[in-house]
């Protein structure tokens, strides 16, 4: 497996939805059995859309009032109706309401970007006078096209993972979609670029507390997981680094938990030791490199199935994805994987992921399962190793799940990272200094190897 993250593109309802007449035929890039995978996973993955046809929807249309704002300024707000919740979100659990936003945020050269996000509230009140714990969920891979954004998506990537888990629980979730996964910026979707998301997560609670601050908890945390555990662990770092003045008007950070993070590691290539990559997640990254460093070409780096494959992609998210490119292996897609050790991935390395070891501005939960194969545990090991080498003051605890994989890894560590987060809201820090757990299961009856 090369690189990277995603995940669960489990459990969607089959879905009926007939599709339109396609520019689709005769691809060369995908025979019989490969169509016919691709057009049930968009089926499946469009009648999950809040809003099938994405190009319908105005609200993630970028308004005239960005011009001029700033990052952390809103630009838009809706609080969906018990009626589109009806309709368009069916998936979200009961009581619980949804409003979703568009805010400014900036890119790598803190030039303003328009960003959306969700908010998801419990049904009860906070305690009388009180606020709801602040809880920021960082989503994993979703896709690259803009329809793919959690706020368009009935079950807000990743339903139970995260977003409607710690709302069950109590918590104001505010979720950014992350620049370019809703809204239209130049250049595309930033996939996996840590350093920008990590601005998309705090100037979205700096806009959201523009309408309802008077909900939310001055302290929040970060949770997320695979590109979102990543992106919680540069949230993390990017806190404690100098000039972040806006960013740190997100309110009082107090820690982190990094689910399952995918941590750019070109050894994964290696790990996945030519077998099938699992998933097109390198081939996302690769369509945003050659934006961003133009010397870099696609036909020069992809085999000709992987480009004839290109032209199917971004009609959908990532089980769409999967469909078309999990059984291929690294040289069936690449000609050369020459970019993974290029000036430009190092370049894209450093100032877009934000690749450390860099200091923590509070305490840091890993949650890994073992078995995961798509986001290694020997890398997350490594990078746990490199952040402990060169901070040993940091708060950083590795908690391993034995025997599972990406997703169950980081579910399983539920009840775990459940307390630790509530431990901070009491005020509870853990130790400085790096600690190791490896969870002790009741038996080893349940099912090993699980990735999604
Ligand atoms: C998997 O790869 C083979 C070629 O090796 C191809 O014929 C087949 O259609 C692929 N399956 C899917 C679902 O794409
Ligand atoms: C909701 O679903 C309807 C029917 O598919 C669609 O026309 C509409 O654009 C959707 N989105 C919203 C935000 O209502
Ligand atoms: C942009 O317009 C919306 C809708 O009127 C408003 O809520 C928001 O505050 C405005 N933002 C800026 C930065 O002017
Ligand atoms: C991380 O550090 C521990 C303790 O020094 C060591 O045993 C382990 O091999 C290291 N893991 C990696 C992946 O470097």
């Amino acid at each position: 497996m090369l690189l990277l993250l995603p995940f669960l593109w489990a459990s969607q309802a089959a879905s009926a939805a007939v599709l339109a007449p396609s520019p689709n035929a005769a691809n060369p890039a995908c025979d019989a059995n490969c169509m016919e995978a691709f057009e049930a996973a968009l089926a499946t993955e469009r009648a999950m859309w809040a809003t099938p046809n994405f190009a319908d929807d105005p609200f993630y249309t970028t308004p005239t009032n960005f011009t001029g704002a700033k990052p952390g300024d809103l630009l838009r707000w809706q609080d969906l109706t018990a009626e589109q919740l009806a309709t368009n979100w069916t998936k979200i659990p009961g009581g619980m309401s949804l409003s979703r936003f568009l805010y400014v945020t900036e890119d790598v050269d803190r030039q303003p970007l328009p960003a959306s996000a969700f908010v998801l509230l419990p049904l009860a009140p906070p305690k009388d006078g009180d606020k709801y714990n602040t809880l920021a969920w960082t989503h994993g891979t979703a896709g690259r096209a803009r329809q793919c954004a959690p706020s368009n998506n009935q079950q807000l990537y990743y339903e139970w993972l995260g977003p409607f888990f710690h709302a069950a629980q109590g918590y104001a979730v505010v979720a950014p979609d992350y620049a370019g996964q809703g809204t239209e910026i130049r250049a595309g979707f930033h996939y996996e670029a840590g350093y920008m998301h990590a601005a998309d997560v705090a100037y979205s609670l700096v806009a959201a507390r523009k309408v309802i601050g008077h909900l939310l908890s001055k302290e929040w945390v970060v949770a997320g997981h695979s590109e979102g555990g990543m992106t919680a662990w540069r949230t993390n770092e990017r806190l404690a680094m100098p000039d972040q003045k806006e960013l740190l008007k997100a309110g009082k950070f107090l820690g982190a938990v990094a689910g399952s993070p995918a941590l750019p590691h070109p050894r994964s290539i290696e790990l996945a030791n030519g077998g099938p990559l699992g998933a097109p997640v390198s081939v996302y990254l690769l369509q945003n490199m050659v934006q961003i460093y133009p010397e870099l070409k696609l036909e020069e780096i992809l085999t000709e199935r992987a480009l004839g494959l290109l032209r199917l992609l971004d009609q959908g998210c990532l089980d769409t994805g999967v469909a078309l490119f999990a059984n291929m292996t690294a040289a069936e897609t690449y000609k050369s994987t020459a970019w993974l050790t290029s000036p430009q991935f190092a370049d894209w390395q450093t100032r877009y992921n934000g690749a450390g070891p860099h200091a923590l501005a509070a305490p840091m939960l890993v949650v890994q399962g073992i078995a995961d194969s798509l986001t290694y545990a020997a890398n997350c090991e490594w990078d746990f190793n490199q952040t402990c080498a060169a901070f040993p003051e940091s708060s950083v605890e590795m908690y391993l799940v034995p025997e599972l994989g990406h997703g169950p890894g980081f579910q399983a560590g539920q009840p775990y990272f459940s307390a630790w987060i509530a431990r901070l809201f009491e005020g509870k820090n853990p130790d400085s200094g790096c600690k190791k757990v490896t969870a002790k299961p009741v038996n080893f009856r349940y099912q090993h190897g699980r990735t999604g």
